[in-house]
């Protein structure tokens, strides 16, 4: 499928918000892997990708795992929401021929990030974030302008700004989300 195609793909299967927010994290993406040179092609079909399966129900997503043995984690049981990046990386293989195994992790990590991860993940894992459709985030200024001097300071601010939304609002963390706000943590810390 040509990117155009893809992007048509997510125009019909997505709530209009919803595709807004995927052209505009694919032109943040497509900037970074520019900044920070990485590959331009894979950052824009991640960009596009990434939410693909954000669209389904909680009881659909869990129907996706069972149908691709993807394995459901404590936190993913209780908010599955969680699950539309792994399932999205299973449709992005299996439904639009995705197998780039880069593309496919940087679309498992959008929500959670991953502590070590690849510069496409953090492309995307940022994009998604700081894209500008999204509503007020505390720092966002700060976090943009991180996103293009120093990448893994723009990660760290987005954990903490999650890890404070999550911890606010009583709302289910993965453990990953901790764990890869301690790593970028110890990353910032040493420099
Ligand atoms: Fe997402
Ligand atoms: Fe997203």
């Amino acid at each position: 499928m040509s990117i155009d195609d893809l992007r048509l793909t997510m125009k019909d299967i997505l709530s209009k918000s919803r595709y807004l927010h995927v052209i505009s994290t694919e032109e943040v993406s497509v900037d970074l892997a520019f900044i920070h040179g990485c590959d331009i092609e894979k950052a824009r079909i991640a960009g596009v990708l990434h939410d693909c399966a954000k669209y389904l129900t909680n009881a659909e997503l869990i129907e996706e795992c069972k149908k691709y043995s993807l394995p459901i984690t404590e936190a993913e049981a209780k908010s599955s929401q969680l699950l539309h990046a792994k399932v999205g990386a299973a449709h992005a293989e299996h439904l639009y021929n995705i197998k780039d195994e880069e593309i496919l992790t940087a679309i498992t990590y959008h929500t959670t990030g991953r502590p070590n991860m690849t510069l496409l993940e953090k492309i995307t894992f940022t994009a998604d974030y700081i894209e500008p459709n999204r509503k007020v985030i505390p720092r966002i200024d700060e976090i943009r302008k991180a996103a293009f001097d120093n990448l893994d300071y723009a990660i760290y601010l987005i954990l903490e700004n999650t890890i404070d939304y999550l911890k606010s609002t009583n709302s289910v963390m993965d453990d990953k989300t901790e764990m890869t706000y301690e790593y970028y943590k110890g990353i910032i810390q040493a420099v």
